[in-house]
């Protein structure tokens, strides 16, 4: 199927801002990431959009240009970078503090560090409770502080010459919320704004701040944020793109890898237990149960999707899944992930699988938070709006629509990614069906 009615991306012209509520370890890896990059001093691995190619038409073709070259992204030169957070650090010392990457490192990218400094933070303890700063707002309503995020916003892209916005939020997980009548629509969530309505996260002040401005809204992190019915009613009317949640980095990136393929090859499971630890100020916060119970929720629910024990009882029904996540302060950002996995073959014989993982959980989401902000604005670019769900590629816990199920599938979800820019593009969607089998068939 080509694509004939939808119009084509418009050309990414002037520079694009990109604003992370949260300055920490990702944010700062990030940003030092994008730098060194423009400075010829690292690649950009793990980013899809800087290292993929995309094939193109039929395989004879040989066509396969870089995603970059494909669509027309924002590039790497044309990014200017803001954000807020509680801590005054610029990003220079969260980088230090966060010591994700080498002290050489840091120190080379000193003046492009440390010309971003934090606009100060929409923020209330109820909502993160092992945290407290004194770079924080004052203000006597949250619609007053939504008003001043709106205000940040234009004033910021008019002090940096900038064009065209999107948010990536980078904060902290807040406690576990299940969404109310508060959340319903827009004129009760803007009612609940005005009255301080206690089940308005921070998060979601940020997300309506940015709906409002029409600027594109990603979630890092497995908070509600723009997921719920009132900012998705936001999003409609401003037609603004929005994603989330939670980057899929290391654990469940995993998950997502091995989980389809032992449903491929119709692999029962008995069990799988993951536990973690990591030490860095992402893993104090979930020390609290609150973050940690929210956090759970987005990683649990990853296996009973892909795996569909509904469909295949006799492979999947009943199996036994935890998730644990433990704060090491000695380990830092280097988190440590351990997977046991109890498989079943041929007649139920058992099988163990063991994963022990030594990654570097902000180095895994770095290249997201980029692809993310560049994929945002492109779909912006493109009259989409509402909820991307080609982008669930980057998401443990994917925005999906009503009625339908998130789809978790590491394979699906690329394949789904590459076909829409296919399709943006006018190009033929790739199948994968080897046509040639048939007599007077053209190979795909
Ligand atoms: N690192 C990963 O691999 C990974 C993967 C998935 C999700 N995440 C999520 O991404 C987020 C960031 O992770 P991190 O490792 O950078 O954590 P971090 O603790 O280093 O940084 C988060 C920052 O957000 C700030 N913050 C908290 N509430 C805020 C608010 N209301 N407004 C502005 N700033 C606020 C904190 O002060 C902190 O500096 C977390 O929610 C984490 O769960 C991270």
């Amino acid at each position: 199927m080509s694509n004939t009615k939808n119009p084509r991306p418009v050309e990414a012209k002037g520079k694009l801002g990109v604003l992370t509520p949260g300055m920490g370890a990702v944010a700062s890896t990030f940003v030092a990431g994008v730098e060194a990059v423009r400075r010829g001093l690292a690649k950009p691995i793990g980013s899809i959009t800087q290292m993929q190619t995309i094939r193109l038409g039929k395989r004879t073709e040989h066509r396969a240009p870089l995603i970059r070259d494909f669509v027309p992204l924002a590039p790497l030169a044309d990014l200017e970078f803001g954000g807020w957070d509680i801590f005054e650090d610029n990003l220079y010392e969260a980088a230090k503090k966060a010591a994700v990457l080498e002290p050489v490192l840091v120190e080379a990218l000193k003046a492009e560090l440390s010309r971003v400094a934090p606009m100060k933070a929409v923020f209330d303890q109820a909502y993160v409770r092992n945290l407290s700063g004194p770079n924080v707002k004052k203000c006597a309503t949250k619609m007053d502080a939504a008003e001043s995020l709106m205000r940040d916003i234009e004033t910021w892209k008019r002090a940096h010459g900038v064009d065209r916005i999107v948010m990536v939020w980078c904060g902290s997980t807040e406690v576990f919320h299940k969404p109310n009548a508060v959340h319903a629509t827009v004129a009760a969530f803007e009612k609940g704004l005005k009255e301080n309505h206690p089940d308005i996260a921070p998060s979601m002040i940020y997300a309506y701040a940015a709906l409002k401005l029409g600027v594109p809204f990603a979630n890092g992190a497995p908070n509600l944020s723009v997921d719920t019915p009132a900012l998705l009613e936001l999003a409609a009317t401003t037609k603004t793109p929005i994603c989330g949640k939670d980057f899929k980095t290391g654990q469940t990136l995993m998950k997502t890898i091995i989980a389809p393929g032992l449903k491929a090859r119709m692999l029962g499971l008995n069990g799988w237990f993951s536990t973690n630890i990591l030490g860095n100020r992402d893993g104090e916060v979930l020390d609290d149960p609150g973050s940690f119970k929210t956090k759970e929720e987005s990683k649990l629910s990853v296996l009973d999707q892909i795996l569909q024990p509904d469909l295949y009882p006799d492979l999947y029904k009943n199996f036994f899944h935890k998730v644990r996540i433990d704060y090491y302060p000695p380990r830092g950002d280097n988190k440590e992930g351990w997977d046991n996995i109890d498989i079943a073959g041929w007649l139920g014989y058992p099988m163990q699988i063991k994963v022990n993982f030594l990654c570097r959980d902000s180095i895994l989401a770095a290249p997201i938070v980029l692809d993310l902000a560049l994929f945002s604005d492109l779909a912006k670019r493109a009259g989409m709006h509402g909820i991307q769900e080609w982008l669930s590629f980057y998401f443990k816990s994917p925005m999906h629509a009503e009625g339908l199920y998130p789809e978790h599938d590491l394979f699906i979800q690329h394949m789904k990614l590459k076909n829409t820019l296919r399709h943006m593009m006018g190009e033929t969607l790739i199948t994968h069906l080897g046509l040639d089998y048939y007599e007077g068939e053209d190979a795909e």
